[in-house]
C-alpha cells in the first residue's frame, strides 16, 4: 500500500478545529513512536509479578514501565496467568467513573477484548452480574478466554449486536459501559501505516451512525438513577459530543453528570461543532489529552433522571 502523505495533514487540520492550534500541535507530537506501557494489578488472581513499575497517578492499581521495557509486561508469565493486565490508564479511569458496586447488574455493551469488563468484575469482587456483549465471533471467544484466565466469574457473555440489546432487556441495569467501536484516532502512530490506513472523514461519519444506535440501546437498558459511561479513543466530535447530543435530543430523561478524574491534562466537551450548537450540558464531558503514557480519550457520564412524582 502506498502511504498517503495528505492523511496526516488532514488529520492535524481537523484536530486544530477540535482542540485549537496549540493543543493540536502538542497532541500531534505525541503521535509518533512507542509509548510507555502500563499494567493493572489484578486482585482476582494471586501470583508473582516479576517486575516493578512506577504507580500511575490518577489510575488505581495501575503501574508503568518505559516503552523500552514493554515486552517485559506483555510477554510476561504474570500477564499470561492474568496476575497483571496490560491496559492504558485512560481505560482505568473510564471504569472508575462508572463506579460499579458490589451486587449490581452491569451491562458492558461493546466488551471485547474485555479489559474494562475485568476491571468492573474486580470492583464488584465478582459479585452481582455483568452482561458482556460483543458481536465479532473471534473477538468474542478471545474475550471469554481472557476473562476466564483473569479469574472473572460473575459475567455472562452474549455474542450479539449491541444495537438490539436495549430494546430486548428494558431499563434493567444500574450501570452501563459503552466503550464504543470508533475510528481509534488516539491509537494512530504516524510511523506505522497500519494504524492510520483506514482513517477517512467518510469512515468517521459511518462510525458515528453506529455509535448513535449503540448509545440509544445502552440508554434503553439503564435504570432510573443508573450511570452510563460513553467513551471512545477518538477525537472526532462526530463520534463523541454529536453522539451524546443525538441521545439528549431524543431522551428527555437523559442527563449529563460531571466527570471527576485525577488528571489535569483534560479539556471540557464541546458545545459547538462546525457552527452547530450542541447541548450545553456537553461541557461536563471530558477529553483526556494524551502524552507518552495516557491515550487520548473521550469520556461522558450520563444518567436517567428518576420520573417526577405525579
Ligand atoms: C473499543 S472496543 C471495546 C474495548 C473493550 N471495552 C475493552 O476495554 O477491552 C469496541 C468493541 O465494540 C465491538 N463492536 C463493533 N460493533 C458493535 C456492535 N454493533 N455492538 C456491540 N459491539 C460492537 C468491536 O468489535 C470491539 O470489540
Amino acid at each position: 500500500m502506498i502511504p498517503n502523505p495528505n492523511v496526516e495533514g488532514l488529520f492535524v487540520a481537523r484536530l486544530k478545529e477540535i482542540v485549537g492550534d496549540q493543543c493540536a500541535e502538542t497532541i500531534h507530537q505525541t503521535m509518533r513512536g512507542p509509548k510507555d506501557q502500563a499494567y493493572w494489578v489484578n486482585p482476582l488472581v494471586d501470583g508473582e509479578i516479576g517486575f516493578s513499575g512506577t504507580p500511575v497517578v490518577g489510575a488505581a492499581n495501575c503501574y508503568v514501565l518505559p516503552a523500552s521495557q514493554r515486552s517485559e509486561i506483555t510477554e510476561s508469565r504474570a500477564a499470561a496467568d492474568g496476575v497483571v493486565y496490560p491496559i492504558n490508564p485512560s481505560s482505568v479511569v473510564a471504569v472508575t467513573s462508572l463506579a460499579p458496586e458490589i451486587g449490581e447488574e452491569v451491562l458492558d455493551l461493546a466488551a471485547a477484548p474485555g479489559g474494562k469488563t475485568l476491571l468492573i468484575a474486580a470492583a464488584m469482587n465478582n459479585s452481582g452480574r455483568i452482561a458482556a456483549v460483543e458481536p465479532v465471533k473471534g473477538r468474542f471467544h478471545r474475550m471469554r478466554a481472557n476473562l476466564k484466565r483473569c479469574g472473572v466469574t460473575n459475567t455472562e457473555f452474549y455474542c450479539a449486536d449491541g444495537r438490539g440489546v436495549g430494546r430486548k432487556v428494558g431499563q434493567r441495569f444500574t450501570r452501563v459501559m459503552l466503550d464504543a467501536p470508533c475510528s481509534s484516532e488516539a491509537r494512530i502512530d504516524w510511523d506505522r501505516e497500519q494504524t492510520y490506513q483506514h482513517w477517512k472523514a467518510r469512515k468517521i461519519r459511518e462510525t458515528s451512525r453506529k455509535q448513535r444506535s449503540l448509545i440509544r440501546s445502552a440508554f434503553s437498558a439503564l435504570q432510573p438513577g443508573g450511570i452510563l459511561v460513553y467513551c471512545t479513543c477518538a477525537y472526532a466530535p462526530e463520534e463523541n459530543e454529536c453522539v451524546v447530543d443525538h441521545l439528549l435530543r431524543r431522551e428527555p430523561s437523559a442527563d449529563v453528570l460531571p466527570v471527576a478524574i485525577a488528571r489535569d491534562e483534560t479539556l471540557a466537551g464541546l458545545t459547538v461543532w462546525q457552527g452547530r450548537a450542541l447541548d450545553p450540558r456537553l461541557k461536563r464531558a471530558l477529553r483526556i489529552l494524551p502524552d507518552r503514557l495516557w491515550d487520548g480519550f473521550f469520556l461522558c457520564l450520563l444518567t436517567r433522571r428518576n420520573p417526577s412524582p405525579s
